[in-house]
């Protein structure tokens, strides 16, 4: 595990098996190099060596205190924003929360956690959604709280103040409603910064619930996109924390899968088209909880929409199980460099006039170059904005989209993912292939076996009838026959239920 070569790279495994322990959070071998060199920047800031830093962290001294407090905002990822997850909060404003404040009408309390918040964009999206719903709210002991391992994260959180990236998934009548512009910032209105409580706490560490920090007996906890950092033994005990400060049939929402292949002793989950929503066992089980949806249904069908991992998940694995590469090695934006090439409009083409267009087609090209760089170091908002410029110069493209799927995927969003790919489809209804396959992966994940054997019988017709020498986007080097050798070959013929994408 040691970094090659470099002495203080012997102690890189301590440090990672501490920060573990210490935050959930999981270090990809990608990492090391650059965690190396973090810990030695914030090593130098304090006047210590390599190892006097890792006894620092080690210790329980405020000084100790200190340096993670330092520390923890450079390894974790902050990244939310307002109404993230459309899907989820269309639930919550559909479902959920009608039916929380119908269940607690008479005694007129809600309690809810945002747990792993980072800068409040979604504790307070919650407050706004209360305040839009409910018309009496005054009259509602209302209990939002925020919390985070981030105390930097915890601080901007209360100030409220936002820039135009937080709303990207706003509609712009509500941020005119609930924010004050401030130069180039957004401030949240008092009246709603008033209803969240915002408090550092460690999800690992801390015990829960915790009656002296006010979570207990929760109506609704969200504890989105944070699971994804933790190993599975540490979903599982947090989620067995969580679940123990729920009330009895109070709800618990995830990200996408974050709970997929585990056991959960004490909840009970429902599948929506939007996402699948866990609830506290009542303890006068309610009938309208769908119970014995098979586990293996989940399990079975885990993928991601990279192409190639989607196409694994398929009928006939490209590789063989025994080489299933780990989590940590997965790379999900390994499309080579030319695979963008593969934009139709060429030089020698062009013609007369054709030069503009020819400009248009390399820039595009070369934003989704830089896109999939992106993608590839995790840094998914600057990748999807340029995602969005390459659209804004060619409306009709594929691969963009088919990119924005899988960064979609990446980040927990299926039902983005989703949208990404009946795009991809409703563009190119008779060439799509990999979008009908990767999204019989997704909807199999939901649980609708029949829509995805009719997505792959789609994918199946079409790479039969399209040209064997065909390349199928977005790989560069895959023609249809040998996608359909690789995926359909001992299948009988389909059976021609072309999907209503
Ligand atoms: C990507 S953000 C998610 C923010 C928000 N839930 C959302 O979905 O937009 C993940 C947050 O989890 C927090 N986190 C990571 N490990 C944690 C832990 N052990 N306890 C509490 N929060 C943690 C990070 O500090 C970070 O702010």
């Amino acid at each position: 595990m040691a970094v090659q070569g470099n002495p203080d790279g012997k102690l890189i495994p301590q440090f990672i098996k501490l920060i573990e322990q210490k935050t959930g959070i999981q270090v990809r071998p990608r990492d090391y190099n650059w965690l190396l060199g973090l810990l030695k920047d914030h090593a130098k800031a304090v006047q210590l060596s390599l190892p006097a830093y890792y006894n620092l962290l080690t210790g329980n001294s405020w000084q100790s205190r200190q340096a993670w407090k330092r520390l923890i905002p450079d390894i974790t990822t902050g990244e939310s924003f307002f109404f993230r997850d459309q899907g989820q909060f269309r639930l919550l404003e559909q479902k959920i929360l009608p039916e929380i404040i119908a269940d607690k009408q008479k005694e007129r309390t809600l309690r809810i956690w945002s747990a792993g918040c980072s800068t409040g964009e979604e504790p307070y999206s919650l407050a706004i959604l209360l305040d839009m719903l409910v018309k009496d709210l005054h009259k509602w002991n209302l209990v939002i709280i925020g919390t985070d391992l981030n105390e930097e994260a915890i601080s901007r959180a209360k100030q409220g103040l936002y820039r135009n990236w937080s709303f990207r998934a706003t509609p712009v009548p509500i941020r005119e409603k609930y924010f004050r512009q401030l130069d180039n910032r957004w401030l949240l209105d008092e009246r709603i910064r008033s209803m969240v409580q915002f408090q550092t706490s460690n999800l690992v560490e801390d015990g829960l619930p915790d009656f002296a920090r006010n979570l207990y007996d929760m109506d609704l906890i969200l504890c989105r996109n944070v699971f994804i950092y933790f190993d599975k033994p540490t979903v599982a005990h947090v989620a067995q924390k969580l679940t123990q400060t729920l009330r009895p049939g109070g709800y618990l929402l995830t990200g996408h899968g974050e709970l997929f292949g585990l056991a959960l002793d004490g909840l009970d989950y429902k599948v929506y088209d939007e996402s699948v929503v866990y609830r506290r066992t009542q303890i006068l089980p309610s009938a309208k909880w769908l119970k014995g949806i098979s586990d293996s249904k989940f399990n079975s069908s885990i993928s991601s929409s990279s192409p190639e991992v989607s196409l694994r998940s398929s009928k006939r694995p490209l590789r063989s199980q025994s080489s299933k590469p780990s989590s940590s090695d997965r790379q999900p934006f390994r499309h080579k460099r030319a695979d963008w090439q593969a934009t139709p409009v060429r030089a020698e083409s062009a013609g007369v006039g054709g030069s503009q267009k020819l400009t248009e087609t390399e820039s595009v090209v070369e934003l989704l170059k830089q896109a999939e760089m992106l993608a590839n170091q995790a840094r998914y908002d600057e990748a999807m904005r340029l995602c969005w410029q390459a659209l804004a110069v060619e409306p009709l493209a594929t691969l963009p989209y088919y990119l924005l799927a899988s960064i979609a995927e990446e980040q927990g969003d299926r039902v983005g993912a989703k949208d990404f790919l009946n795009k991809v489809i409703y563009l190119a209804p008779e060439t799509a292939v990999s979008a009908y396959l990767n999204l019989a992966s997704l909807v199999e994940i939901e649980g609708d076996t029949r829509r995805a054997h009719t997505l792959r019988n789609t994918a199946q017709r079409i790479l039969q009838e399209l040209p064997s020498e065909t390349i199928i986007e977005p790989y560069t080097d895959i023609t249809a026959a040998q996608l359909y050798q690789m995926l359909f070959s001992d299948s009988a013929s389909p059976e021609g239920d072309v999907v209503d994408a």
